[in-house]
């Protein structure tokens, strides 16, 4: 056993030591691609039943750690939870995703919606913590996330997925105020939940902010990264913190500015270059396409191996994806890509 006993390997990355190999895991490692995941499902009735059942939600969270001896485990729950504890009717439905039956638009509905207590409005996430943990080994780091007010803002808004995000835009533009109240309230409520996250057991927590990379630098300075900062600022010092921007490769500099202690890069983004260009200040997440996993597995390890070669062991590299697990993907393919991390350095 080395120096560091059984302190997890991702744990290690982020603070940029070096470690015999890269640490891997992948999101949305959980979900509809596993069988054991399906059978699960199909008895318990639908995604929302199993994120607010922690039992259930544990077993969820363990199955792709065990399968394929990934070295994070992800909590299964959902980033529009908080939403959800905050008033909002959410359900998900079959082939179209999240829906808000009240989507937040009338000034009235934005100023009734305040942050709550995590602990009291969700202690189902704080005992799937719990229950989790208690079924990974110590190697295995136990990982938090929530959506980031600005991702948070445009579901809310929306009342679900969108191309434009016009209804949001609108009201960035023309209600400013109005918009910020919303982010105020959300940025309060994400904070919360990052920091009960991280009391019932979290060792490290992803801030994901699917939607941001729609925004010109400009705009996300404006209207997305005050509140980020806010969000983060209760757990700085508590738990290593990592931000994701789906597509945001033109938002980079902003986020390694952020002080996170990672950043997680879109498959889009030249891994080696930001290594060059950000390394000495942040652990680097990535990148290899998701697309890339509906090929065969001599594929994927051939594109993982060259991916890793180009990062060149540099410290800091947590291997993952550059967005998440399509449903599409066959396991094998998820086997192949974690094989390379726990055979190389060896
Ligand atoms: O394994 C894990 O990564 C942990 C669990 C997790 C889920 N959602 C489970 C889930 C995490 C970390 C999330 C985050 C999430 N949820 C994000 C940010 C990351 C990203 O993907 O960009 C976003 C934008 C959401 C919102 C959301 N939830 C959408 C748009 C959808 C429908 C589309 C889809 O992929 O199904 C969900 C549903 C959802 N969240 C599922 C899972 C496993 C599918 C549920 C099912 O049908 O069984």
């Amino acid at each position: 056993m080395s120096a560091h006993g059984t302190e997890p390997l991702l744990l290690r990355a982020l603070r940029r030591e070096p470690t015999p190999r890269p640490p891997v895991w992948l999101m949305r490692q959980a979900g509809r691609y596993l069988p054991e995941y399906q059978a699960l499902r199909k008895k318990a009735g639908g995604f929302l039943a199993m994120a607010q059942d922690p039992a259930l939600a544990a077993e969820i969270t363990l199955q792709p750690v065990r399968r394929f001896g990934v070295d994070a485990a992800i909590l299964f729950s959902d980033i529009l939870l908080p939403l959800e504890a905050m008033g909002m009717a959410l359900r998900f439905e079959e082939g179209r995703g999240p829906v808000f039956e009240r989507p937040l638009r009338a000034q009235a509905d934005i100023d009734a919606l305040e942050p709550v207590d995590p602990a009291e409005t969700m202690p189902y996430v704080g005992e799937a913590l719990r229950l989790t943990r208690a079924g990974l080994s110590d190697e295995t780091a136990l990982l938090g996330f929530c959506g980031a007010p600005f991702t948070l803002a445009s579901y809310a808004v929306e009342g679900g997925g969108s191309a434009n995000h016009a209804h949001l835009r609108e009201l960035m533009y023309r209600r400013t105020d109005q918009f910020e109240r919303l982010m105020g309230n959300l940025a309060v409520m994400v904070g919360r939940h990052l920091r009960y996250q991280i009391e019932c057991g979290a060792q490290a927590v992803v801030l994901f902010d699917t939607w941001a990379g729609q925004l010109t630098l400009e705009d996300y300075r404006r209207y997305a990264l005050p509140w980020t900062l806010r969000a983060l600022e209760p757990v700085a010092g508590l738990a290593p913190r990592i931000a994701f921007v789906r597509g945001g490769d033109h938002l980079l500099d902003e986020l390694v500015g952020i002080g996170v202690e990672g950043v997680a890069l879109d498959w889009r983004t030249d891994i080696a270059r930001a290594f060059e260009r950000h390394g000495d200040r942040v652990a680097l997440q990535g990148n290899l396409d998701p697309a890339a996993l509906l090929a065969p597995p001599e594929e994927v390890t051939r594109r993982t191996r060259a991916l890793l070669d180009r990062v060149a062991g540099r410290p800091g590299h947590i291997l993952s994806l550059g967005h998440g697990v399509m449903k599409e993907t066959d396991p094998q393919s998820v086997a192949a890509f974690v094989a390379v991390a726990k055979q190389a350095g060896s």
